[in-house]
Parts: structure tokens; C-alpha cells; sequence
């Protein structure tokens, strides 16, 4: 998608008319306003901004432009909202336009993955006796085959390649599909004599395969998947969950296992809300995929060191996505699948409501070996890659609770939260760092008090990490851009770009740019001098350091004496 085509679309927008097209907005003075989509409010704070083409929520703290909008409030993918925004404007897309031949190609691509699917079908049925034989021997079901669509790869370097020539699709396209591995006589089937798990994404499409070996000494990895392609991106889908999804969003909880086997053991026994990450390691990806049906997770990994590990990890991913995760602890030398074939529906059930959250889990553990220090560690790790102020304050009260440790213990490990998710919040926790992010705040809406500031101070003046980061996205990005919303769309990192949307929301508090730029400048100087006397500490008789001393407090003195009072003394 290029850079022009999205900014047209945004300057075609009007966000006020896009978003009062979803549901009624009310006028307050310049901006409008409506109960938050996005959580359950009872008093409006969800403000739109008509000026700056952006909204945000007081309450939950969202925040972006019409873009990001479409795609929150619609599940849509970014490529999914632009199309969707381009068509409200009458912008007829590029890539629906003049690459016919791209699109086909992946077109193509699908309807391979479709007739391949098809025939492993069709091969499981006719020719599969020791497919069949495997499925029988491990107890899967007639309805669990034919609803999952498994299929057989048949014992043959060509079976595949050439039922595909004889349905007229051209030679030239197999390397692309991802079936097909190179020889010296040209292109054969990768997957032979395996048993085949068709994975479909959300919107339904089969665009990927995994197969299995069908005995333990057949030769090549028990499983081959898939590999990126132009359809299908590794670690984005999620196995099962074009089945799922329904059950998932009406329990707003999914259970989240490693294997094919165990989600179609799971789906079998009934707990259809599953999915399959594929693998041992959840992706964010797949995280942010679960997040739009989701709220709560259960983790449900294999009993063994790696699959604790693993959930473990998950676990904290889906926390820092806001999905709370609970962990069910499968006995050692168990996967889903053996346990429920082993003790049956109940007891698993049993594991799933008892599932401990995180912190217990880790707390009770023996199996990883960790001693509570390490523990604590691994949970100081979680909280501070937690975006959310009052998430963090929840959690913090929790493990000091369930490690009888006291929260200041905690909080003094806590590094500042990057977003800040409340106004008053942000005033008492983030005093220090007011006046950069007043600053941020005249720059932001207001493009010529930018280019005073960027003669004047480079990103290292912001001490206050996601200001910094900010301040040097403006500078990338020269503040050309006029328009809020517009600018908002070059940035790539989400926290980065949800906190900019949040700064040029909120109102100048502080009206004196130029004490802002001073003191800003001020608390820089201060804290290099802190520095370069640590340094002198050590080596007292450094001349280098001794003349930079010099040079800042001339710096801090020439700074205006007022200013300089006001702030730090
Ligand atoms: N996996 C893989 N390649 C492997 C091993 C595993 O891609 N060589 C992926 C598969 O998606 C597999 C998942 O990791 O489903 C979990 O692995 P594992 O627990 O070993 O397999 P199971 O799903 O339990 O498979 P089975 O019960 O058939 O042995
Ligand atoms: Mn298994």
C-alpha cells in the first residue's frame, strides 16, 4: 500500500462523519462526543476531534485516526480498513486496480490450497488404508475427519503435482505454493505419506497444510508445514479458529493449546472455544488475532518443562495484550489430547476451571526449577512490559499479595509506564516529566513551534522514554505533514503512535512555550551534570570532566534565573 494513496484516503475522511456513521455523535464545544465503543462506560469519554481528525477515549485510553478506528471497531487488518475507507471516498485502490496479474497469482495460489485440499480428502477415502489405520488407532473420529477435513499425502514424489496439472493449473506457479520442494528432475511433493491438517485462516480459506508422519521411523520431522507463501505469513494464524471463533467470542475465553491433535481431541470432547498455536511459542500475531474474540484465556499447554515454559511465556504476552490468561497444569508426560483420551471430559474440565492466573501458577511451580527470587524477576519482567498504568497497579497489589512481599518492594523495580491511560494519573505519576510532555503538546498542534524546538534540542533532551521516541518521529518525519491524522499513519509503533493521538488530544495546560523549552532544556543539563559528577567521584582529577562540568553549569546558569528557580530549587 503506498504512502499517497493512504494519505489521500485520510484527507478524503472526515472522521466525525465516518464515526457518526457507526453510532450518534454528540457536539460539545469544538469536539465531539459518545459513550466509548470500546469499553463499558456509563458517561461519555470517548471524544472525537473534527480540527485534528483524530478521536480518543478518556476512559480506556484509545486513541488514533480513522484508520485505526475502522479497524478497531470493525476487526478489520489495516490492508482491510484502507479498502474499506477507499471505497467510502471513491479511491480505487492500486492494488485492485493495475496489478490483475499479482492478484491472480494469489488467487491462484488459494485455489490450489483448495483443490490439493480436496484431493488429500479424496486420497484419505480411496487410498488412504494406513492413514485411516493410524486415525483409527488413535481413536479420531469419522466426524472429527470429515469436520476437520483431513486428508492423506500419498507415498508419491509426483501424485500431488500431477493432479494439479490435469486440472489445468501451469507448471510455472508450483514454487510458489509451498507444496512443492526442487529436485534435480524439477519440482515434487513435499508432503508424502503424511497425514494432512488443512489450516484454514479466519476468513475460511485454506492456506496452509501441516502433515503428519504416519510411524515413528518414516524419515523427515513429525511435522511439516507449511511455509510462508503469498497467502499464508507463519505464526499469524491460529489452527481452528475459523471453526472456534463463535464459540470463543460467546464465552469471550478461548483455550489455547500447542497441537493439531490436541484441538481436534478438545473440539471432540466438546470444548469447542480452542485453538492451536502451532508450535510451542504463541506469537503476538496470533495474540492480536485471539484479541478480537477474546477477553480471557486459558493456557493449555503440554506437561513437560519446554510446554510450562512456553505457557508461561504466553501467558505474560496475552497479559501485556490485556487478555487475562489463566494456565492449566496438564500432568508431566501429558499433552491435551492423552490426558482427556486418558481421564476424560470432567477431569479436564476440572483442570480448566481451577486453572490458576499467572502469578499463582509461577508461584506454585517445582517443575521449572526457579527459586522465588527468579520468580519475582521473571514477574518484575511482566509488569514492566505492561502498557496499561492501572493493569500494572492491579497486578503489582496481586503478587505482593501472593509472594507476602511488600508493593514497594515492587514498585521500585517498576520502570515509567509508557501510555498513560488517565489524565489524573498521569498528573500525579508523571509530574516530573509535565513539562516534556507539555511541550510535546505545543509542538504537536502546533507545526511552526516545531521547528524553534528541533534548533534547539535533539531527542536526548526528553528523558522520558515515549516522549523521546515521539519527539524523534517528528524530527524523521520533518512535522511536514499538516495534518494530525496524516502524520499519525507514518508511525510505525503502535505505543508511539497511540501516545502522540493522546498528547494532541488533551488541552495545553501550560501556555509559556518558551519557560517549557527552557526547562525541558534545564532538567537535561541537570541531569548530565549528575552524571559527570558521578564520574568525578571516581576519578576526581579527570580534566575532561572537569571542563564539561564547567560548561554545563555556565549552560544552566545563562539559562533564565527565573526559570531555574521555579523548577529545581
Ligand atoms: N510441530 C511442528 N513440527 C514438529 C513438531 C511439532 O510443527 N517437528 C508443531 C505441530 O503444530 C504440533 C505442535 O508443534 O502440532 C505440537 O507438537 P507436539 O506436542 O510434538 O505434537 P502433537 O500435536 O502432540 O502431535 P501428536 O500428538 O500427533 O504427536
Ligand atoms: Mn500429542
Amino acid at each position: 500500500m503506498d504512502k499517497d494513496t493512504i494519505n489521500r484516503i485520510l484527507e478524503l475522511t472526515d472522521i466525525v462523519e465516518l464515526i457518526g456513521s457507526y453510532f450518534p455523535l454528540k457536539k460539545t464545544g469544538t469536539n465531539y462526543k459518545a459513550l466509548c465503543p470500546f469499553h463499558q462506560e456509563k458517561t461519555p469519554s470517548f471524544v472525537v476531534s473534527e480540527k485534528k481528525q483524530i478521536y480518543k477515549c478518556f476512559g480506556c485510553g484509545k486513541a488514533g485516526n480513522a484508520i485505526s478506528f475502522v479497524m478497531e471497531y470493525e476487526k478489520l487488518s489495516f490492508p482491510e480498513a484502507i479498502k474499506k475507507l477507499a471505497q467510502r471516498v471513491g479511491i480505487v485502490l492500486k492494488s485492485d486496480k493495475t496489478s490483475p496479474q499479482k492478484k491472480s497469482k494469489k488467487e491462484l495460489i488459494y485455489k490450489i490450497y483448495k483443490l490439493s485440499n480436496a484431493f488429500f480428502q479424496d486420497n484419505l477415502k480411496n487410498y488412504g488404508g494406513i492413514a485411516q489405520n493410524y486415525l483409527q488407532e488413535r481413536n479420531i473420529g469419522k466426524e472429527t475427519i470429515i469436520k476437520f477435513e483431513l486428508g492423506y499425502a500419498l507415498d508419491s514424489f509426483g501424485g500431488l503435482k500431477n493432479y494439479l496439472l490435469k486440472n489445468q493449473i501451469n507448471e510455472k506457479i508450483l514454487p510458489l505454493t509451498g507444496l512443492f520442494s526442487e529436485g534435480n528432475k524439477g519440482w515434487y511433493d513435499t508432503f508424502r505419506n503424511r497425514l494432512m491438517f488443512p489450516i484454514r485462516s479466519v476468513n475460511g480459506k485454506v492456506v496452509a497444510f501441516g502433515g503428519r508422519v504416519l510411524a515413528d521411523d518414516q524419515k523427515g520431522g513429525k511435522y511439516i508445514n507449511s511455509p510462508t507463501t503469498p497467502i499464508y505469513t507463519k505464526g499469524r494464524e491460529l489452527y481452528g479458529l475459523d471453526k472456534t471463533r463463535f464459540e470463543i467470542a460467546k464465552l469471550d475465553e478461548a483455550i489455547i493449546c500447542e497441537g493439531y491433535t490436541d484441538l481436534l481431541r478438545l473440539y471432540e470432547f466438546g470444548f469447542k472455544n480452542c485453538v492451536a498455536s502451532l508450535g510451542t511459542s504463541l506469537t503476538d500475531q496470533q495474540i492480536n488475532l485471539l484479541s478480537r474474540y477474546a477477553g480471557r484465556a486459558v493456557v493449555l499447554y503440554d506437561g513437560d518443562l519446554a510446554g510450562r515454559k512456553a505457557a508461561f511465556r504466553a501467558g505474560s504476552n496475552l497479559l501485556k495484550a490485556d487478555i487475562k490468561a489463566r494456565i492449566a497444569e496438564i500432568p508431566e508426560g501429558n499433552d491435551p489430547d492423552s490426558f482427556l483420551v486418558k481421564q476424560g471430559r470432567d477431569a479436564l474440565k476440572k483442570l480448566i476451571t481451577t486453572a490458576p492466573d499467572l502469578i499463582n501458577f509461577l508461584k506454585n511451580d517445582a517443575v521449572m526449577k526457579l527459586d522465588m527470587k527468579a520468580k519475582l524477576e521473571l514477574l518484575v519482567e511482566v509488569l514492566n512490559d505492561l502498557n496499561d498504568k492501572m493493569g500494572q497497579e492491579l497486578l503489582i497489589k496481586q503478587i505482593a499479595d501472593i509472594f507476602s512481599i511488600s508493593e514497594r518492594a515492587l514498585l521500585e523495580r517498576i520502570k515509567p509506564v509508557s501510555i498513560i491511560s488517565s489524565k489524573n494519573q498521569m498528573k500525579q505519576k508523571y509530574i516530573r516529566y509535565g513539562e516534556e510532555r507539555e511541550l510535546l503538546k505545543h509542538i504537536l498542534t502546533k507545526p511552526e513551534m516545531f521547528k524553534k524546538v528541533a534548533q534547539e534540542l535533539d531527542s536526548s533532551y526528553f528523558l522520558f522514554k515515549i516522549y523521546s521516541e515521539i519527539y524523534e518521529e517528528l524530527i524523521k518525519h520533518k512535522m511536514e505533514t499538516e495534518r494530525l491524522a496524516t502524520f499519525l499513519e507514518e508511525i510505525k509503533k503502535e505505543d508511539v503512535r497511540t501516545a502522540i493521538a493522546e498528547l494532541a488530544m488533551e488541552e495545553i495546560e501550560d501556555e509559556n512555550f518558551s519557560d517549557l523549552l527552557k526547562v525541558v532544556k534545564l532538567r537535561k543539563l541537570k541531569f548530565d551534570l549528575k552524571q559527570i559528577n558521578k564520574g568525578l567521584l571516581q576519578d576526581p582529577e579527570n580534566k575532561e570532566l572537569k571542563n564539561t562540568k564547567h560548561e554545563l553549569r555556565r549552560k544552566i546558569i545563562n539559562l533564565d534565573n527565573k526559570v531555574v528557580t521555579k523548577t529545581l530549587y
